[in-house]
């Protein structure tokens, strides 16, 4: 197993490319098998989920060539209907071949995902979408199987929850209701990019989808789907992952390009709050770090709010913040583990309930500390690059789930970064 080392205190500077999004070329990818012919995949990230998500495809029955940040899914006429444990139980989006699955075959076996460290992940929402659809679904020795007696029907479909909406669920829902006879309304529906993203494709495959991007999309069924060509768009969490990173250290000053800054308003927006000086043009983001920083109050929320993908992050900035900054965790209330490692680390942060009260103190020092979860262990190397010493972060498999080559990509910013093996 490898693990990143980190010595502290360097100015990041100069320029960072962000690569395409995980959580949108899962879905993509799972959406491929909808169509009848082959599908080109561009602007592929190179990370381990990827990884996970073609063998799953293959063991579908899809044939997928992968090549430099770019997959070819071929799903033929012989596909499978069984996710199988092994690989669902390593990454949750695999629960996103469902709504293909059923679509295409009328029919699906797969494993339920569980929960994982960031806290209970339930799935009922993706279930109760699915049988408005008119899929009959039962949960059998640890899988969903779901089956439509008929064809799948277009229905008016409710994704509520009491903390907004599902973006897996919905994503599901659009893919399976792109093949269903008739035209299905899916109200309370995430809005996130990636979502937008995955109806592009659909788009382009010959679905007929309104709507995407806002809370209501429109799917009018068609009988069958073509293949496509298609570029992921940037990844949004790794940007903002970088525009923290170029806040970390005075003195620092990062461009972060190939990014979407409208998709990151809510993190700019309090970068800026922050005292953080942040450019942005189309395409790039420059983040540039003086003095002393002003505390912050964030809570997570569906996009276009803060999202909780960088809540580790931004709070590995406000563990140096003078002042006491708040953070809360409206999506996953138990997404905190990153904060007993951080306070191994010097900072302090004490929890009530979903939020964390982060005391700024005026350094870190390096220590040895165990990565968590994907973006817990992104807050580790964000807190290592300010902090005094060495910091060793284990673990880092989480890392290599959904950040390609971060410690070149800081390193090349002038950080003292390097991956060892244990
Ligand atoms: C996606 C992202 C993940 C991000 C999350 C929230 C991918 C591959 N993953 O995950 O990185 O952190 O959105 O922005 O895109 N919920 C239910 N019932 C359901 C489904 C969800 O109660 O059936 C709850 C969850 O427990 C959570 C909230 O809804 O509290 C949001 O989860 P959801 O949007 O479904 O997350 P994912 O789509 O799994």
């Amino acid at each position: 197993m490898d693990k990143i080392v980190v010595g502290g205190g360097k100015k990041l500077k100069g320029e960072v490319f962000v690569s395409g999004a995980k959580n949108a070329v899962l879905p993509i990818m799972a959406a491929a098998l909808l169509g009848e012919e082959a599908s080109r995949i561009e602007n592929v990230p190179s990370l381990r989920d990827v990884t996970t998500m073609v063998r799953l495809l293959r063991v579908l029955g899809a044939k997928v060539n992968q090549a430099d940040h770019v997959i070819e899914i071929k799903p033929g006429n012989t596909l499978r209907p069984v996710a199988p444990y092994s690989l669902v139980s390593t990454m949750r989006a695999s629960v996103c071949v469902l709504g293909p699955l059923l679509g295409r075959l009328g029919c699906a076996e797969v494993s339920l995902p569980g929960g994982c460290v960031i806290g209970a992940r339930p799935i009922d929402l993706h279930l109760k979408g699915l049988e408005a659809l008119g899929a009959d679904i039962t949960i059998e020795h640890g899988y969903v199987k779901a089956r439509a007696a008929k064809s799948l029907r277009g229905a008016e479909v409710y994704l509520g929850g009491s903390f907004g909406s599902s973006v897996l669920a919905t994503a599901n829902v659009m893919m399976a209701a792109a093949l269903a006879k008739g035209t299905t309304y899916i109200e309370n529906a995430a809005s996130e990019p990636e979502l937008v993203d995955l109806a592009d494709f659909l788009v382009k495959m010959g679905a007929k989808i309104k709507g995407q991007g806002s809370h209501l999309i429109e799917i009018q069924g068609v009988r069958k789907l073509c293949g496509a060509t298609h570029s992921v768009i940037s990844d949004r969490i790794e940007a903002g992952t970088f525009m923290v990173a170029g806040a970390m250290t005075r003195g620092s000053d990062v461009t972060v390009r190939n990014c979407n800054p409208e998709h990151n308003r809510a993190l700019i927006d309090k970068l800026r709050q922050a005292g953080v000086v942040v450019n942005a043009t189309a395409n790039s983001v420059r983040v540039r770090r003086n003095g002393l920083l002003r505390p912050v109050e964030i809570t997570t929320l569906p996009y276009p709010g803060f999202p909780t993908d960088v809540q580790a992050q931004i709070m590995a900035l406000a563990t140096l913040t003078p002042g006491i900054s708040v953070i809360t965790e409206k999506i996953y209330p138990d997404r905190f583990i990153h904060v007993s490692e951080l306070n191994r680390m010097g900072s302090k942060i004490f929890l009530e309930g979903s939020s964390a009260i982060v005391h700024g103190v005026k350094r870190l020092s390096g220590a040895p500390v165990m990565a968590s979860d994907l973006r817990a262990s992104a807050a580790l190397v964000l807190a290592g690059l300010a902090a005094e010493g060495t910091t060793e972060v284990h673990r880092v498999y989480h890392l290599d789930r959904g950040y390609e080559r971060i410690e070149e990509k800081l390193s090349a910013l002038g950080a003292s970064i390097k991956r060892e093996r244990e």
